[in-house]
């Protein structure tokens, strides 16, 4: 696009609510180091706005947010709050480092949330709206404020409370279609409406926060948008409450790829899409759809003979953009087992990661081991590798080793050792099946009551030397957690993820009081075998 294109008022605020909304998606937690992690990359590709928490919630999410305001650079960081001034405060006091910080306040204003959630009158909710923002201007001049279930709000009450919110200061408003309600056309006739009829409408900017209940989350984004709206509030991967929110990769490259009917710019260094995807993919455990638009394995994929012939003749054939304008990189064959220390940093940085110290130092040991095992090792195989590195950099239980007698005749056995807070445990346990087995080691070694939800597994490239890729899903009293384990040997990679979750639930559960992980009489030592 040439720059003279790009007037300032075409310009789309991107709003990422990945730390947020994304990681109340059920079994999408991420540990602190994690956030940290996937905050600074945000705030590289040139996202305006970090949601970071919700920071009332827990102390986890408070200094999470306190953290990310701390140490971000260039965007703006945003704490979420519900309308009570104890909310407002806490996230103040959160956003309080930042060198922009935003407080985002909300409250619900349909007939249906107000009757059954909040137990309110609308009157009562329209006194909320100006006292939350009130507030909220108390601790920074960059309030938005929300109405939470807007698109099934009545209008009238809907333009009353927008307006008051921007006389009481708010100078972002956001009209959520919290439900995954609303189609393209409501949403474009909603946002003008409120537009046009809110007196006060060119005092706020207008933003647009969309589920994806009905799979339409990006449509009505960009709907909103078309009608007037420049802020999106949107995730990496989609992830999000329920079906998710609407894909930061995909309302980015739409506006991009199709700018000649969605004339507007955004500041996303659409070359960094892939390499946040996998990153909010491997901190979540949450695998990202083969198919998934921008950022699917397959996106670029092309597998029937004509296409190939197409592709093969001129690429834009059958692609509309190419896989490197969202940072895709060819398949390619990286290093062996002779590769040194050097290479593998050089290798890394150009795959976007940027590791130090022992990480590194550990990293490294870890594809050494890896090389020795595996003939070819790909891209795919060092991140995989490392994004398990960064995910289990704090975990308390480890496995240190596994064997597994499997075949025809059974009883499939399995001997597992691991290291539970420096202290080394063995188990040897029979199952119906060796992952049974593996897995009835782990219950054994680490007692516990959470349901196995979700068992995946996936090769990470081609051949039959591959590394597995495990996604194990965990539910322990309402709350879920996933994680994933690569290796090339698939009960190994089982076994690291079901450690990898059942590690996440301990940090659910711990609440700073770490509970012991084993009795004093499960204790061996160390020199004993596996
Ligand atoms: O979906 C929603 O309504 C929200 C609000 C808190 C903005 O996430
Ligand atoms: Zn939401």
């Amino acid at each position: 696009m040439s720059a003279t294109a790009q007037s300032g008022k075409d310009r789309v605020v991107i709003f990422d609510t990945t730390l947020r909304d994304g990681e109340q998606s059920p079994g999408a937690t991420m540990t602190h180091e994690e956030k940290l992690e996937v905050a600074e990359l945000l705030d590289t590709m040139g996202v305006d706005i970090i949601e970071a928490g919700f920071p009332i919630a827990s102390d986890g999410d408070f200094q999470a947010v306190h953290e990310i305001a701390t140490r971000t650079k260039n965007a703006v960081v945003c704490g979420l709050s519900r309308a009570g001034q104890k909310d407002i405060d806490r996230a103040g006091e959160a956003i309080k480092p930042a060198r922009r910080g935003r407080i985002h306040t909300f409250i619900s204003t349909s007939p249906v949330h107000m009757k059954w959630k909040l137990q309110m009158e609308p009157a009562q909710v329209y006194e909320m709206v100006i006292s939350s923002v009130s507030r909220a201007r108390n601790h920074t001049d960059d309030v938005e404020w929300s109405c939470e279930d807007g698109t099934r709000t009545e209008h009238e009450f809907l333009f009353r409370c927008v307006e008051a919110a921007i006389n009481a200061g708010a100078t972002t408003i956001n009209v959520p279609d919290t439900v995954g309600y609303t189609v393209p056309e409501e949403y474009f006739a909603l946002i003008r409406m409120i537009r046009e009829r809110v007196p006060n409408s060119d005092k706020a900017v207008f933003s647009v926060h969309c589920h994806d209940d009905l799979g339409m989350a990006v449509s009505n984004s960009l709907a909103g948008v078309r009608a007037g709206a420049r802020q999106i509030e949107c995730t990496i991967n989609g992830i999000g409450e329920r079906a998710g929110n609407a894909a930061l990769e995909e309302v980015v490259m739409a506006m991009k790829v199709r700018n000649d009917v969605l004339p507007f710019w955004t500041g996303i260094d659409a070359g960094m899409l892939t390499r946040a995807s996998k990153l909010v993919s491997a901190v979540t455990s949450f695998p990202v759809q083969y198919n998934k638009a921008v950022v699917g394995r397959n996106a670029f994929a092309h597998e029937s003979g004509i296409h190939q012939d197409g592709m093969l003749k001129h690429t834009q054939t059958y692609e509309i953009m190419t896989p490197e304008s969202v940072g895709v990189k060819q398949t390619s064959l990286v290093m062996g087992k002779h590769s040194g220390r050097h290479a593998f940093t050089h290798k890394l940085e150009e795959l976007g990661y940027q590791l130090a110290g022992n990480q590194l130092e550990d990293a490294f040991v870890r594809f050494k081991a890896l090389a020795d095992r595996k003939k070819h090792v790909y891209d795919e195989d060092i991140e995989a590798l490392v994004d398990e590195e960064i995910a289990t950099a704090q975990d308390r239980i480890k496995l240190v080793s596994l064997s597994v007698i499997a075949g025809t005749r059974g009883p499939q056995r399995a001997t597992m050792k691991l290291d539970m807070d420096g202290g080394i445990a063995i188990e040897e346990c029979e199952g119906n099946g060796p992952v049974d087995a593996t897995f009835n080691c782990i219950k054994a070694l680490v007692p516990h009551e959470a349901n196995l939800e979700l068992y995946q597994v996936h090769a990470v490239t081609e051949g039959t030397d591959a590394q597995a890729e495990v996604s194990v899903r965990l539910s322990e009293n309402g709350k879920s957690v996933t994680a994933k384990g690569a290796d090339p040997d698939t009960l190994v990679a089982s076994a690291k993820a079901y450690l990898g979750a059942l590690n996440k639930l301990l940090i659910k559960r711990q609440k700073g009081k770490p509970e012991p992980l084993i009795a004093a009489e499960r204790r061996v030592h160390s020199t004993d075998r596996v």
